[in-house]
């Protein structure tokens, strides 16, 4: 490589930027540039070669200098642009959040829990016996008809190949219309007293409106023990009700009927924004024949329970006017909470 050769090389180099820099690197120091920068060497006579030998080692010096160089001259000025600090902690990336829903499910479950409740979870897939009759739901009740439920075989024929009007109806299954079923399951294992909340998905075949999905969460909750009553139930869900939406919310109870609770009420908060009455869901004292059913001493303990709609309470507190959007999975409704 004459002078000149080397001094075109560099000043190639001066101008090269952080995108020809490769193509100047594979010109003039790759393997087979080397190579071929190299090979007078071995061509020339023998008193030459010493000299000859310098000459090259020395530009060959000055190109690999050069290039780290200038590699890290356009190197640096890369991150000078970008602005990263490399010391600075990482920062983790935003993955999505929490749906407002379970959110709130948690929400309710701790203040329940500043109460002194523990927490229960039942199946979704329940039989007739915890959905119904030890609910004190007959089997003439219209909540049984095919229509408002969701059983499991069309033709209503259970796992032993009874039919609906088969003896064994009591073991058909279908998904829980309420999570009232937890109760039962609660009950059948342990002893009073008891304080449990029970959150959970319900299924009911309702057409979807602003205010119905054919499936959404409830939030359960029962209390048994000696000298339990009604101003137990009125006062815990007065607690909750100041407690979750502020101070100033009013609430009220109006009687009802539900065939678990005798007498039942119906809990409705008042939504501000809308000036309208919204119902939150059903309450009351146990029936007996609840307690009978799981061989609980209706003379000795008395209980309360109610179920609350999740959605209904998401939407009280967070202003969501219409309860399809829980599930339509828009991103932009979504990541508000
Ligand atoms: N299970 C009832 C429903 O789905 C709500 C309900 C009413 C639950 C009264 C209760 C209760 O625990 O005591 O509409």
């Amino acid at each position: 490589m004459s002078d000149a050769e080397l001094n075109q090389a560099l000043q190639e180099l001066a101008a090269a930027d952080a995108a020809t820099l490769e193509t100047w690197r594979i010109k003039y120091i790759s393997t087979k540039a080397i190579k071929d920068l190299m090979a007078p060497l071995a061509a020339a006579p023998r008193e030459q070669k010493r000299e000859l030998g310098q000459k090259i080692n020395a530009a060959k010096q000055r190109l690999l200098a050069g290039f780290e160089q200038r590699k890290a001259e356009l190197g640096s000025s890369k991150s000078a642009k970008l602005e990263i600090d490399v010391t600075e902690p990482g920062r983790r990336p935003r993955i999505g959040n929490r749906h407002i829903l379970m959110r709130v499910i948690d929400e309710l479950t701790e203040l329940f829990a500043r109460m002194g409740f523990a927490a229960a979870l039942g199946p979704e897939v329940e039989d007739e016996f915890h959905n119904f009759v030890a609910l004190n739901i007959p089997e003439s009740h219209p909540a049984r008809d095919p229509l408002d439920n969701f059983y499991l075989s069309a033709d209503g024929a259970n796992r032993d190949g009874a039919n609906r009007d088969g003896a064994n109806r009591g073991h058909q299954y279908l998904l829980r219309t309420q999570t009232s079923t937890v109760q039962i399951r609660v009950m059948e294992k342990q002893r009073p007293p008891i304080r449990v909340v029970m959150p959970g998905r319900v299924f009911r075949p309702d057409t979807h409106d602003a205010t119905h999905l054919s499936m959404f969460h409830q939030f359960e909750a029962l209390v048994v023990d000696r000298g339990v009553s009604m101003v137990d139930l009125k006062s815990t869900i007065s607690q909750f009700i100041r407690a979750y939406f502020g101070e100033a919310t009013r609430f009220r109870m109006r009687p009802s009927f539900f065939p678990f609770t005798e007498p039942s009420a119906e809990v409705d908060v008042w939504f501000e924004d809308r000036q309208k009455w919204i119902e939150l869901g059903g309450c009351g004292m146990v029936h007996p024949n609840v307690l009978t059913a799981v061989k609980i001493d209706p003379e000795e303990y008395t209980g309360w329970a109610f179920g609350f709609g999740i959605e209904r309470i998401a939407m009280r507190k967070y202003g969501v006017t219409d309860i399809r959007q829980f599930v339509e999975n828009d991103v932009r409704f979504l990541k508000q909470f």
